[in-house]
């Protein structure tokens, strides 16, 4: 038999994820049956325009799910935990962007064009990665691929709106507050982010890592199948951006690997850019990527900490490979999977 168009539910659609989730549902020309949106009660009873039309944003309830087939949810990691299993029970696939389910083994964790197969595991939840990860996945697979990683390391300078819409208003006031001298008591962060940068993203484990430094460590392994042996060390670090997150990333190689032959390759790499001409102060800034769909690549060097390594930087836009695109994708999968 064969299916007809899915009946689609966006939950977390008034929030700074889900917002860019309807755009991109738009540009992708995503076909469906129905659609619905879903928020919290303070948002219940508002408008949102989507293809024209004007729709009523609903509370979620556990009746939300009903009839539903894929539901694309950024509304964190509680509100996850409280409807991803009532949407699997009512047999809806639930596309979650928190990290509430992350690390489940019956949770597929999934970029797209990256581990597909891994969604045919799936058991009504799917997982979409944290946005640092979800950026290198795409030119860190191709030269997996071909050069096998055996260590790396990372540094991330992440854009304030990949803590939301609260954390993009704060660098508004605090940049205006430190133009003009006047205090200001942060809210969304720790320290000020006006004209500063904190290098502490979420909360601190026993090992002096930060949570976002392990889902990078954790994450990375998951989606890339690598065992225990790959080690994994990240630095994650909140700069006074808006929108794109940058990477610089050491990594070490089984085989031996030069910067020339794998400038060529991240170039054929699908949904990759490569900008790399020093020559010509060509390289990729958060503001190349902004608004954009690759994953931007340049600064690509043999390393001179490794003997088989490669040292390079790599920008993207965090609401949508890192987080919204990539939900579109997936969900575009399961569809084009027939996996719903
Ligand atoms: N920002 C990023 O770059 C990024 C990247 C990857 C993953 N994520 C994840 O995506 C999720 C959303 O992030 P965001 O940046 O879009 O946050 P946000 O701008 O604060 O939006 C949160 C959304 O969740 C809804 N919501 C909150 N509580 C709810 C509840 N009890 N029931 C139903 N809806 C509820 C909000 O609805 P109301 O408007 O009604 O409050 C709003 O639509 C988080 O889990 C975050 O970790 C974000």
């Amino acid at each position: 038999m064969t299916k007809s168009l899915p009946n689609l539910a966006v939950l977390g659609a008034t929030g700074v994820v889900g917002r860019e989730i309807l755009n991109i549902l738009v540009e992708n020309n995503v076909e469906f049956n129905s659609i619905k949106f879903l928020a919290s009660k303070k948002s219940a009873g508002s408008t949102i325009e989507f293809k024209g039309k004007t729709y009523t944003i609903e509370e979620a309830t556990d009746n939300s799910f009903d009839g539903v087939n894929i539901c694309l949810a950024s509304a964190g990691g509680e509100t996850s935990k409280r409807f991803a299993p009532v949407s699997a029970s009512k047999g809806c696939v639930f596309i979650d962007n928190s990290s509430a389910f992350r690390m489940d083994d019956n949770v597929p964790l999934v970029i797209a064009g990256v581990n597909d197969e891994d969604l045919r595991k799936h058991k009504g939840i799917i997982a979409n990665p944290n946005c640092s990860t979800s950026q290198l996945m795409l030119p860190l697979k191709a030269l997996d691929d071909k050069y096998k990683v055996k260590r790396m390391i990372v540094s991330t300078y992440q854009a304030v709106s990949g803590a939301g819409l609260k954390a993009i208003n704060e660098l508004t006031e605090n940049t205006k507050t430190n133009l003009v001298a006047m205090p200001y008591t942060p809210s969304a962060f720790k320290y000020e982010i006006g004209f500063n940068v904190i290098p502490q993203i979420d909360v601190f484990c026993d090992n002096g890592y930060t949570k976002e430094e392990m889902k990078v460590t954790n994450e990375t392994r998951k989606i890339l199948h690598f065992n225990n042996d790959v080690k994994i060390s990240c630095t994650a670090v909140r700069v006074p951006v808006y929108v794109g997150h940058s990477e610089a990333v050491s990594v070490e190689f089984e085989k031996e690997v030069n910067a020339l032959d794998a400038r060529e390759l991240l170039k054929q790499t699908k949904d990759v850019e490569v900008i790399d001409d020093v020559s010509n102060f060509k390289y990729p800034t958060p503001k190349d990527a902004a608004g954009k769909n690759p994953v931007y690549v340049g600064r690509i060097r043999n390393s001179i900490a490794f003997d088989t390594g490669l040292d390079f930087f790599c920008v993207a836009d965090n609401l949508r490979i890192g987080a919204a695109l990539n939900t579109v994708r997936i969900a575009q999968k399961v569809i084009e999977m027939k996996l719903w």
